[in-house]
């Protein structure tokens, strides 16, 4: 088996970052006098970092190229759903930065990709993307526990290994109304044991050709943890690579400090992993009020990729940057009209609604979130899969 290394070790991160330290420390100094909110801060110790240039891996389940290339083969193959209709691939495609470009996915029984997908069972929430998800959990001092990794919009699983197998069995996302869930994993085995083509590349990558769910969960798992992109313009510019960032986009992450985003969007993912209120009304399209775990709260999205992943919020109901930055300023204003009916501003994170909005800090932040893309991900499809099946399911209309 070809084991997949890091390619940076994290002695070697420590030692950039102390060199990147004293670099802002020194730019820190330099500016003092400022005290707008573009003024500079030094961003490190504020709690932003660039991402480690290695990808975590559980000791459970080491990262190899058989099992990267299984996983990503179980990704695209409709065999795994209920209908044979649907995969992960449709609701995180890599043409949609890795989710659907729709405000609510919609599950089994639709057709299309994208904002072409016609259907009637939705999965309820916006799709988040799956890229750089292997970091999920990241704190701010770039430490990563890969088996606790928080995943979806209200954190309940915990890992990519444990993620995966959830939406198979879900009736609105993959599963759908013919098989019940107590024999839904049972049947999806028997369906791989006999394709020889998934017989020979379980062998390939756990060493022996039996087929279980804990192996197709550690496959998927590890073509996730391949999906990352660890080199925006902002990484480069925090590597020591000062002409990496335009000045706006400089002055605009120093907004985005100075004015409270990063108390919430911190560390390299931008994420703080923790759920806070916003008030996000519910999208009209459910049948029922949404209120995570029961507060309204949802975890704090990643603000990597988003040229690609629009559109924002676990309601899908912001079309652009533009508009969240005015849901901000508007939540920072006091402004009760936008919030979810059944919340009042009091139940609203103070840390949003004083937020420092006072000079007009959008276009930076916005121009500065545009240097938090990095498009260097696998966006390869696979020409056929194992089954036969159409690639991605029931998305070529
Ligand atoms: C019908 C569309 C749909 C399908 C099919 C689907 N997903 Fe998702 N995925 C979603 C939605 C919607 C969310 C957010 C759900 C939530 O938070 O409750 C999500 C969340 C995730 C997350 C969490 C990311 C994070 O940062 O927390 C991962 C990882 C993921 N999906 C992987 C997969 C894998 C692997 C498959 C196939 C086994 C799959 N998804 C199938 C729609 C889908
Ligand atoms: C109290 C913590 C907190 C603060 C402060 C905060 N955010 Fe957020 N942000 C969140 C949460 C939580 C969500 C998701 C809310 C939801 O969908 O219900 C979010 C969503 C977003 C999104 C949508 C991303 C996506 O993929 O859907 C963007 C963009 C964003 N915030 C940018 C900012 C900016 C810029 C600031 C500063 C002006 C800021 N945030 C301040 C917690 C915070």
């Amino acid at each position: 088996m070809e084991k997949i290394k890091s390619y940076i070790t994290p002695i070697h991160l420590l030692v950039g970052n102390l060199i990147l330290l004293f670099l802002f420390v020194h730019i820190g100094c330099a500016n003092d006098e400022d005290d707008n909110l573009f003024g500079s801060v030094n961003v490190l110790s504020e709690g932003i970092s660039p991402l480690p240039e290695y990808i975590p891996i559980p000791e459970t389940n080491e990262l190899t190229a058989e099992k990267i290339s299984l996983g990503k083969q179980l990704f695209w193959d409709p065999i795994l759903s209920g209908n044979k209709d649907i995969t992960c691939a449709t609701c995180h495609h890599p043409e949609k930065g890795y989710a659907d470009a729709l405000d609510v996915s919609i599950g089994v029984g639709g057709s299309g990709l994208g904002e072409q997908r016609n259907g009637t069972v939705l999965a309820n929430r916006n799709a988040q993307t799956v890229v750089n998800s292997a970091f999920n959990g990241i704190t701010r001092n770039g430490e990563v526990n890969p088996i606790a990794a928080p995943m979806f919009w209200d954190n309940r699983a915990l890992s990519l290994e444990e993620q995966s197998l959830l939406p198979l069995l879900s009736k609105e996302e993959m599963r759908g109304l013919n098989i019940p869930e107590n024999e839904l994993y049972q049947s999806i085995i028997d369906r791989l044991e006999v394709i020889p083509e998934y017989k020979k590349a379980f062998l390939n990558a756990f060493g022996t050709d039996e087929i279980t769910t804990d192996r197709i969960a550690r496959a998927i798992a590890s073509f996730e943890r391949s999906l990352v992109a660890p080199n925006s313009p902002f990484d480069s510019y925090m590597r020591g690579e000062l002409t990496a960032m335009t000045q706006q986009q400089i002055n605009g992450m120093n907004a985005f400090v100075n004015v409270g985003c990063a108390e919430c969007h911190s560390g390299p993912m931008f994420s703080d992993y923790q759920l806070h209120a916003l008030g996000i009304p519910d999208n009209p399209k459910l049948s029922e009020t949404d209120a995570g775990t029961g507060t309204y709260a949802f975890r704090t999205p990643t603000l990597r990729n988003l040229s690609f992943t629009p559109p924002y919020m676990h309601n899908g109901m912001h079309t652009s940057l533009e508009e969240v930055m005015n849901f901000y300023e508007e939540i920072s204003e006091g402004d009760d009209d936008i919030i979810n009916a059944n919340l009042t501003v009091n139940d609203i994170d103070p840390l949003v609604r004083e937020l420092h909005m006072e000079d007009d800090v959008s276009d930076a932040i916005i121009a500065f979130l545009e240097a938090l893309n990095d498009p260097n991900f696998d966006k390869t499809v696979p020409s056929s899969v194992p089954s036969g099946l159409p690639v991605g399911g029931n998305i070529h209309n």
